[in-house]
């Protein structure tokens, strides 16, 4: 017998009960099913919808349920449906008949949808714990490689000088964002939507403050039948996370690149990469490979969600299962991407010599030569052209910047001065961009500690919620 079986007259179909039913997933809700049931049950024995005794029984049974539970000793059962009806039959038989009285006031839909914000609630935090970790990882390599440069790339093409520094923290930076968006996004969690009931509340005298101060909600749903229905949170997480996976992957893809021989500017851990059954001589960077390449499911998990609502007429509509997988998925796809991430970034050994190397032998202090000649008085425009000269001059003789002589350079233009080579110098083309935010060492530094100091008020964020 159903716990809603009293209208029907024949048993479920077998293959409907199994593809109606969420318990396959859904227990993964069991503690927050417990917890919320927890609550309600108090709140009901003290607004004296139950007796003391009443109260009392229910909430031992569901203590002793949650022991059993965390000891692995229940088996959930595809009849039940779900985690919600699985534990209310669980509760039934542990302190009979009064166990049918936990469910007064409340509905599956707003007791799934209060499973949900506690669930995610407490996920969210953990990936702020994540992208603090990652974060750093990328101050402390940041740390060690302010003095070492190495070509900053536009088009995947040698542009510029850059301290390591400033490139690591520039995705430090993409993961501080994140963070604001789950703080943010957690004020939208942080809401109760218990006594909804079904759609439209309740009859009972219930105290709906009591139960979210209880579970330590922020506010309540104001309205029934926006709390049942609205899955806008989970919408949010998603494209959080969604956007936390496109910058692992984007940093995925320059570690890759990076511990190529072609780049070698560093070589990833031996306890994180793997090797090839055939070629003895391949270390492959199998983590950021991956990290990189699980992207697009998070992403889809976004969209299929946003899919799954966008025609839902009000309220609670079954295709509103379909919230949890993708949730649970990400969860468990995020998180691993962002705990192997920060080891991963720590253990990195960088090869400095071959970072500075290439920094030295390209061409990027063009624009340095071109900026010399304009603070000499020549007109950007024409320092631009003549540099393209000397550059071609460069190429053709298999010349670099800093190898040719100042002679040379004054056939070019007869501005150039003893002065040139100095300029052009990779730490000096560095400090040159003495700007907020620019590649001078001081401002490195000064953005080093203003991460630092971020991180801390995260921490901070951290201990109040
Ligand atoms: N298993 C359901 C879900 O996850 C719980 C809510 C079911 N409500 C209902 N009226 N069938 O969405």
């Amino acid at each position: 017998m159903k716990l809603w079986g009293g209208r029907f007259t024949k048993p479920t179909n077998q293959l409907v009960e199994e593809y109606t039913a969420s318990i396959g997933f859904d227990q993964l809700l069991v503690e927050e099913d417990i917890r919320g049931s927890l609550a309600h049950v108090k709140m009901l024995g003290a607004s004296g919808i139950l007796s003391p005794d009443e109260m009392e029984i229910i909430s031992n049974g569901l203590t002793t349920i949650r022991d059993r539970v965390r000891a692995g000793e229940v088996e959930f059962s595809v009849s039940l449906e779900d985690i919600h009806m699985n534990i209310e039959q669980l509760l039934i038989e542990e302190v009979g008949p009064v166990g049918g009285k936990l469910h007064t006031g409340r509905s599956r839909n707003d007791q799934v949808a209060l499973d949900m914000h506690l669930y995610v609630r407490a996920r969210t935090l953990e990936m702020i714990q994540g992208l603090l970790a990652v974060q750093k990882a990328l101050v402390m390599q940041a740390e060690a490689h302010v003095d070492t440069l190495l070509p900053g790339y536009t088009h995947l093409q040698r542009a510029q000088p850059v301290r390591l520094a400033h490139h690591l923290l520039a995705y430090a930076e993409m993961f501080g964002r994140d963070v604001e968006r789950f703080m943010d996004s957690y004020k939208r969690v942080n809401m109760m939507p218990l006594g909804a009931g079904a759609i439209a509340g309740t009859p009972f005298p219930i105290d709906r403050e009591q139960v979210a101060a209880e579970l330590e909600f922020d506010r309540l749903y104001e309205n029934s039948m926006d709390a049942v229905s609205d899955r806008d949170y989970l919408v949010e997480f998603l494209a959080n996370a969604s956007l936390v996976m496109v910058h692992l992957s984007r940093l995925s893809e320059e570690l890759i690149l990076w511990s190529s021989e072609e780049f070698g500017y560093v070589e990833l851990d031996d306890a994180f990469c793997t090797g090839s059954s055939m070629m003895p001589q391949k270390k492959n960077p199998d983590v950021p490979e991956l990290i990189r390449g699980k992207t697009g499911r998070v992403m889809g998990h976004w969209v299929a969600l946003l899919t799954t609502l966008k025609a839902l007429p009000l309220t609670y509509n079954k295709d509103m299962q379909e919230d949890k997988e993708g949730v649970f998925d990400t969860v468990a796809t995020l998180s691993g991407a962002l705990a192997l991430t920060a080891p991963m970034l720590e253990g990195m050994n960088v090869k400095t010599d071959r970072m500075r190397q290439h920094a030295e032998e390209g061409f990027a202090a063009a624009t340095d030569v071109a900026d010399y000649l304009a603070a000499k008085g020549v007109p950007f425009r024409e320092a631009h052209a003549v540099v393209g000269r000397l550059v071609l001059h460069c190429i053709q003789e298999g010349e670099t910047l800093s190898g040719l002589s100042l002679d040379a350079y004054r056939k070019f233009h007869p501005a150039f001065e003893a002065d040139i080579h100095q300029r052009i110098h990779v730490e000096a083309v560095a400090d040159a961009r003495d700007v907020r935010g620019g590649t001078a060492r001081n401002r490195v530094l000064s953005a080093l500690k203003q991460k630092k100091e971020q991180l801390d008020e995260t921490l901070a964020w951290l201990d109040t919620v």
